[in-house]
């Protein structure tokens, strides 16, 4: 029950859904790795994705987790079956608890999804909202751009407007969509100039939340939460550049963090 819970992104992304597992459950301990250097995952091919994915599992495993969250879409739509099928802890990824949210919100069942290419290829996203509801009208959007961006922090400001304005062109001229699925993890930290490009009128859904609120749901029916009292110590582990990835933590996440680097073997 003291055991922590494992979380995996490409980069930083994963903070934003480590962040709502923070505030959901403030007793639990997290480990935290993002695989910065091989970033991005989006443009990688399948078996490239799943290797990495298992070395940072790999990874976190040695370290003892009692539950993994894959805080990453691309290595949801890749990996996951695999994660399922291969491990004895409880394994979660983003991508059906973001379809959810979205079923929830939407009026007009006209759904965005904006992801990176290999989210958007793997058809994940209009596979999970139309398992949930076979008359979704889906519109799927790759945006490239966006994850080497919020890697190099750069969060706001006129090139991060000027990419978000130039990449949701395609989307905003199909603008009768209500709801709009951030499917990267990565997106949240540019969510408001998503917003004013995209405009008030359409909700925008990140997966974190639900995602949380399914760990914590997972972990009581298994009776696995810790039920004591303390500070949780949360662990963050980079492959890439500790300064980058511990000052745009650091802000998510509003705490000082400590980042140390991750050596990943096969
Ligand atoms: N945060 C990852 C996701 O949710 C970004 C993938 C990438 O590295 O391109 O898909």
């Amino acid at each position: 029950m003291d055991q922590p819970i494992g979380v995996i992104d490409s980069g930083v992304g994963g903070l934003t859904v480590a962040s709502e597992l923070m505030r959901q459950l403030p007793k639990e301990q997290l480990i935290y790795i993002g695989d910065t250097f091989r970033c991005p995952y989006g443009p990688r091919s399948k078996e490239e994705v799943v290797t990495y994915t298992w070395e940072m599992v790999n990874f976190l495993l040695a370290k003892d987790i009692k539950m993994l969250v894959v805080a990453c879409n691309t290595a949801t739509a890749f990996a996951l079956d695999q994660l399922h099928s291969q491990l004895d802890i409880p394994v979660i990824g983003v991508i059906e608890p973001g379809a959810r949210a979205a079923i929830k919100v939407s009026q007009n069942q006209r759904i965005g999804v904006i992801g990176t290419e290999g989210t958007i290829e793997s058809k994940a996203y209009p596979k999970a909202l139309k398992t949930i509801h076979s008359t979704i009208q889906v519109n799927d959007l790759a945006c490239p751009r966006f994850v080497p961006m919020v890697e190099e922090g750069i969060l706001s400001g006129p090139e991060a407007n000027r990419v978000v304005a130039e990449s949701l062109m395609p989307l905003k001229m199909k603008n009768h969509i209500d709801t709009l699925i951030l499917g990267c993890t990565h997106y949240p930290l540019i969510r408001d100039r998503i917003q004013e490009v995209i405009g008030d009128h359409v909700s925008i859904i990140s997966s974190g939340e639900e995602t949380a609120r399914e760990v914590s749901a997972i972990l009581g029916y298994k009776e696995k939460l810790f039920n004591g009292d303390r500070t949780p110590d949360h662990q963050f582990y980079t492959t890439g550049r500790l300064d980058v990835f511990k000052r745009i933590a650091s802000n998510w996440l509003e705490q000082p963090i400590v980042v140390e680097n991750a050596v990943l073997n096969k």
